[in-house]
């Protein structure tokens, strides 16, 4: 691994003093700056009475937070509603589809995605959906033909994961949108395990839906999912998940029927987590500031020297070998992953595992290449003693 000029706002990041953190697709470190950001927040809440909190900064922290988003998204401002977590973000894009209505009611996803799509999809199935699930053979990838072959004329929307969180592995969004559009099918993709260290191009790609959120490589707090919408596609849909704040004119509180706002905030619900948004601000700021061109180029160049380690030792890599179709993880097969995670917790160096995909070890930009290689030594000490 050859040491590279970067600078990696370690002193930013008070729990990196406590080991070896490699859990980015998991949780991400708090940076420091998130206390005075919560103290802030607690601040506004003291003086409502004299200062309105919602009126004063409360109300558009939302949209000041999507446009942050949407801009690592790839997208412009306006094309990103904040939402209580991914998987509501998804909830309320299923929402839109009339599935009973139309002969055009099949859902492409793959066997690669996170649960909560799977059990979404389930559920849509009473509502008249046809789910099509692409499966994997290897554990690691599902053949981008395959994605293709599946979207037909009776296709309403793709929706998978952009890098799978078991595998890592990552999907051809250009290949895909531009097939799914030919067939005239929209096109969601959860970029949870992207966004903040794989370049994502919204508008480019011409995707419709983006949905994940800001704990994972974004640092920031939980409870803060996002949901990016294609700007000239939103006036089209009405998501019968709802609430007041998607409402044209909230402060009216009229009755129903009703009369979605014309912006992106017609794909809100309720009242918006706001020590959820004060939590997501530092980390956005960091992300931008560092750059996310530079953090994938520092990422690959990492997992890239993971896998040649991992492959000269004889290790099962579960993540693919082609950079072009990898996010920032790497999974290791290992015999007892619980245990591992454990043993290798005590050697102060953080990961997890997840059923079939074995350890996963994700390196941000700020990790150094000697915390990489520590993690690595330990690991091979470790599998050596306990026979993997
Ligand atoms: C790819 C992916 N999608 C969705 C989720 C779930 O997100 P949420 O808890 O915000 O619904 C996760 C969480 O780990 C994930 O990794």
């Amino acid at each position: 691994m050859s040491v590279t000029d970067f600078n990696r706002r370690r002193e930013e990041f008070p729990t990196l003093a406590s080991g070896i953190h490699l859990l980015s697709h998991s949780l991400g470190p708090v940076p420091s700056t998130v206390r005075e950001s919560m103290l802030e927040y607690c601040d506004a809440w003291e003086h409502h009475t004299s200062e309105d909190a919602w009126a004063t900064s409360w109300w558009e922290l939302s949209q000041r937070v999507g446009d942050r988003v949407a801009h690592l998204l790839g997208g412009s401002p306006g094309s990103v509603q904040i939402q209580p977590n991914a998987s509501i973000g998804l909830a309320t894009v299923a929402s839109c589809f009339d599935f009973a209505a139309s002969r055009r009611n099949k859902v492409v996803t793959t066997a690669l995605d996170f649960p909560s799509m799977e059990y979404i999809w389930e559920a849509q199935k009473q509502l008249g959906a046809h789910v099509h699930v692409v499966p994997c053979d290897d554990g690691v990838t599902v053949p981008l033909e395959r994605i293709l072959e599946a979207i037909d004329d009776e296709t309403c929307l793709v929706a998978l994961a952009h890098t799978s969180y078991r595998s890592s592995y990552r999907v051809d969004a250009g290949a895909i949108t531009e097939r799914a559009h030919s067939r005239g099918a929209l096109v969601l993709l959860d970029v949870y395990q992207s966004a903040g260290v794989v370049e994502l191009h919204a508008a480019d790609w011409q995707v419709d839906f983006l949905i994940g959120g800001t704990i994972k490589w974004l640092c920031g707090g939980p409870a803060c999912g996002y949901l990016y919408v294609r700007p000239d596609l939103q006036r089209d849909l009405k998501p019968r998940l709802t609430g007041w704040v998607a409402h044209d004119a909230p402060f009216e509180f009229a009755h129903a029927p009703m009369r979605y706002a014309g912006s992106v905030r017609r794909f809100a619900q309720g009242t918006p987590s706001i020590p959820a948004l004060y939590s997501a601000l530092p980390g956005l700021k960091i992300i931008e500031e560092v750059g996310v061109e530079q953090i994938e180029r520092e990422s690959r160049r990492r997992t890239e020297a993971m896998i040649e380690f991992a492959t000269e030792k004889g290790w099962t890599v579960n993540s693919p070998r082609n950079a072009q179709e990898r996010g920032g993880s790497v999974m290791i097969a290992v015999n007892d992953g619980p245990a591992m995670v454990d043993r290798l917790a005590e050697e102060k160096v953080f990961v997890d595992c997840r059923p079939l995909a074995g350890l996963r070890i994700s390196p941000h930009f700020f990790n150094t290449d000697q915390e990489v290689l520590e993690a690595l030594d330990t690991l091979a000490r470790l599998m050596e003693k306990w026979k993997r």
